[in-house]
């Protein structure tokens, strides 16, 4: 397990601006949170990474925006009106309500606390199907015939828009088409932090292949998506791939393997990659009466069969922050730090006057941070002393940190400050933007064994 709790994960997100609990003027609504300043730069770089790797790096991936509220139909032909449930009981005693497939995992709200049902005063109700689907009404009426939903999921969008983009992107099998947005589930138990939300970023992508090369690609997406977290500075001990037995496995997949992460909760899904056949293009095939399949140019046709990686980028966060996350002792002093990789990181380099009543080393630190900010996020700190605004940087990852001091001001140098080693070397000021530029595309990995 790593030796970070998600309270810590919580506390330092709160403290530096990374996430809070959102609408909490009016005592919150559980389980949903709003992104400040550094995670909303943090989901960015996840976002445009992934979106990098899917579709700018490859010939083969389209990008797509669908809408959130679709036609519902589409959620009956994919099987989510029917079957996207989860059983829940309630407790007539203590009022709560709890997944009845996960009641080892869940606390009674009696104290002391016991698992639901094992106390004589528990009052479980029967399983009942609790459609995870939030509904909604589009237009003025309401009535069955305005219900609608918020997606759960961005994948139907991609499958009902694959005629548009086989014909208007002039594509052929294999290719995909990648989309980013926001999913909404009324999950049942939501909690730990971001890693079960209502409502969430998904980023997913539905790779289109011949039947007969499927379970090569569904290998092939396993090993990318792992690869990726890799390069992005995940410790491979905190991974592993976990293939679903049959039982386990959704309607619609004939294969699926999770990406898991060693969160502070234990194992759990990060990514999941499924072979997801030719399930939703023969469904809405069959629904929409029109033709989703493919039609070579010698005449030969068939419906492709479909590999989905699917990912939030919740979970991808919360995965970062706890590989991250480390409390330690420097020069006898507590310092908390996050060794985000920089790709990741939501400031790349501060820019630092080491006395700020100094109006020559001010006007050479704007002029610097004036300069790196055309091309990257860098912040300028001149509130309080050095030792506390290094503490700073180092608290929201900021793996650079480039002061200018006394030396400055006769030859200018700066110094640079590494947030992984602290080792610190001099520069020549007009080197800086070259060599941060170098710095940020550098392979990196966790000095953390
Ligand atoms: N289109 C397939 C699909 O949606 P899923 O396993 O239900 O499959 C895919 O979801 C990914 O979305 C998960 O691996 C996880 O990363 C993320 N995800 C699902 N439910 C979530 C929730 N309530 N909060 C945060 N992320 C969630």
């Amino acid at each position: 397990m790593p030796d970070v709790t998600m309270d810590q994960i919580v506390s330092l997100c709160r403290r530096r601006g990374f996430v809070f609990p959102s609408s909490e003027i009016y005592g919150g609504l559980g389980s949903t949170y709003d992104y400040g300043h550094y995670g909303v730069l943090m989901k960015n770089n996840i976002r445009s990474l992934w979106l990098q790797a899917m579709v700018q790096e490859r010939d083969d991936i389209v990008a797509l925006d669908s809408a959130v509220i679709l036609n519902p139909r589409v959620w009956e032909a994919s099987g989510h009106v029917g079957g996207f449930v989860d059983p829940l009981v309630d407790c007539r005693t203590c009022k709560l309500r709890f997944r009845a497939d996960q009641l080892d995992q869940a606390s009674c709200g009696r104290k002391p606390s016991k698992r639901p049902g094992e106390t004589p005063d528990c009052d479980l109700t029967e399983a009942r199907q609790f459609n995870l689907m939030f509904k909604t009404q589009v237009g003025a009426l309401e009535d069955e015939s305005s219900v609608a939903y918020l997606r759960p999921e961005t994948a139907q969008g991609i499958f009902v828009n694959f005629k548009n983009v086989l014909q208007l992107a002039r594509r052929k099998p294999p290719f995909g088409i990648a989309q980013v947005g926001k999913s909404f589930r009324n999950e049942i138990t939501p909690g730990n932090f971001l890693f079960r939300v209502r409502e969430f970023e998904q980023m997913e992508m539905e790779f289109f292949v011949p039947p007969a090369d499927a379970e090569q690609w569904y290998r092939y997406w396993i090993d990318q998506r792992f690869g990726w977290y890799l390069e992005y500075g995940l410790r491979e001990e905190n991974l592993r791939k976990r293939e679903h037995s049959a039982q386990e496995r959704s309607h619609y997949s004939s294969g699926t393997t999770d990406i898991e992460y060693r969160y502070p909760i234990g194992w759990q899904e990060l990514e999941g990659v499924a072979n997801r056949g030719d399930f939703d293009l023969t469904q809405h095939t069959q629904h929409s009466g029109t033709k989703l399949e493919f039609v070579g140019e010698g005449g030969e046709r068939y419906t492709p069969y479909v590999i989905e990686p699917a990912v939030s980028i919740e979970r991808i966060f919360v995965a970062m922050l706890v590989d991250a996350y480390h409390e330690e002792v420097v020069a006898e002093r507590d310092r908390t730090v996050l060794r985000l990789h920089p790709a990741i990181a939501p400031v790349k380099a501060a820019v630092l006057p080491l006395i700020p009543r100094n109006g020559d080393m001010v006007e050479k630190a704007r002029s610097l941070h004036g300069e790196l900010r055309t091309s990257h996020v860098v912040e300028y700190d001149d509130g309080g002393q050095i030792g506390r605004r290094y503490r700073r940087q180092d608290e929201i990852g900021t793996p650079f940190a480039f002061t200018i001091d006394d030396q400055t001001l006769e030859d200018d140098t700066v110094t640079v400050r590494d947030r992984d080693s602290l080792a610190q070397e001099r520069l020549p000021i007009g080197g800086v933007p070259a060599w941060l530029e170098e710095a940020l595309t550098k392979r990196w990995r966790t000095p953390v064994a």
